[in-house]
């Protein structure tokens, strides 16, 4: 099986890489703009990298687009703080780029395994969010924060017509905030565009205060990045899962972003032998993200459908992912 990945160097990337790498059944071809967290698999016979950039680099990808069974882009801007200071920068890759991409896959009749996002559910008022049965809910057009989200689901929403149309088949994939090493770098949390996890982290390695936006009630069910691995190899070894699309998270897992500051505490302060001496404080969302922003208070998915055709379901605990994300981030520290 001949598989194209896009974006290879970054979080979800790297860890497929490192996966699929272990077994000879897969042939790899793969772009990033740069390759420091795959370097060790850089030898690997069936492992093919080139850096480069997906807007520049259009002959090699269509030619390996023509070539592979399989393409995955994962390129795209996933930090909500640059939703809301650059929107048109999320516009131009997560939308206009992997547009691209897309066309060409629709050209020569391939499959596409797509990461669309948790965030198309926006602030959908389900228990459990639900890939067919779920509304999208965005806010109000001024509100830039929703244009990663609008992106993606229109992206989801073409490839679904190529696919209804014959032109290529596809699944969609949602990850709902998978965490692990690698998440983000620390210099990408120190200047606010990592994830919250990554934030967090980069404050207590820096003793610098805790921000809480809103005070922190709003939750997230957070999802080790093993777990969603092993749901993204399920989903590219099955070749009867046609137009499915899987939310890929872990119900059990949802917190507050308060109760995950505590914890990140706690076990910082058991974990680096140190004490975290800083505060936690609370901010608006207009004082931390700017007017551009709005939140999400509740996101929990139903993971039914991963269960039923993937035989899947998360097994990390979320001490053991937490632990493992402080473990990597102490040994980075800058
Ligand atoms: C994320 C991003 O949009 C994408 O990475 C991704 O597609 C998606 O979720 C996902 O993985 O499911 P979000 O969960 O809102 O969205 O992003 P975070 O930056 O991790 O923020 C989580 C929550 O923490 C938000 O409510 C935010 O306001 C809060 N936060 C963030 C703080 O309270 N303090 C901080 O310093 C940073």
């Amino acid at each position: 099986m001949t598989i194209l990945i896009l974006g290879a160097n970054g979080f979800i990337g790297n860890s497929l890489v490192e996966k699929l790498c272990k077994e000879s059944k897969y042939d790899l071809y793969a772009m990033d703009l740069s390759s420091n967290n795959i370097e060790e698999y850089k030898d690997h016979s069936n492992f093919t990298f080139v850096e480069g950039d997906i807007n520049i680099n259009s002959e090699w990808i269509e030619y390996h687009i023509k070539k592979c069974d399989i393409i995955i882009p994962l390129v795209a801007i996933a930090t909500p703080n640059i939703y809301v200071k650059d929107p048109l920068r999320v516009f131009n890759l997560d939308f206009e780029s992997n547009l691209k991409i897309v066309k060409w896959v629709a050209k020569y009749n391939k499959r596409i395994i797509f990461p669309s996002t948790s965030e198309v559910y926006g602030m959908c008022s389900d228990e459990n969010f639900n890939e067919y049965s779920s509304n999208l809910v965005l806010g109000p057009v001024h509100k830039s924060r929703w244009i990663y989200s609008a992106s993606k689901q229109l992206l989801d929403r073409v490839i679904i017509a190529y696919g209804e149309r014959g032109d290529l088949s596809y699944n969609l994939f949602r990850p709902f905030n998978w965490i692990g090493p690698r998440l983000d770098t620390l210099e990408q949390a120190q200047l606010g565009n990592g994830r919250v996890m990554t934030i967090f982290i980069y404050n207590l390695l820096n003793q610098k205060d805790i921000i809480l936006v809103d005070g922190g009630k709003q939750s997230r069910s957070f999802t080790d990045i093993d777990d969603g691995i092993n749901a993204l190899v399920g989903i590219i070894d099955k070749n009867d899962i046609n137009g499915k699309i899987f939310n890929i998270g872990n119900p059990k897992n949802s917190i507050s972003i308060k109760k995950l500051a505590t914890i990140l505490i706690e076990r910082y302060n058991i974990l680096s032998q140190n004490r975290y001496s800083g505060k936690i404080k609370i901010k608006t969302q207009n004082e931390f993200y700017g007017n551009g922003y709005e939140d999400i208070s509740v996101r929990v998915p139903d993971i039914n459908e991963a269960k039923k055709h993937l035989d899947w379901e998360p097994k990390v605990k979320l001490s053991d992912s937490i632990d493992k994300t402080i473990e990597y981030y102490l040994k980075q520290r800058f």
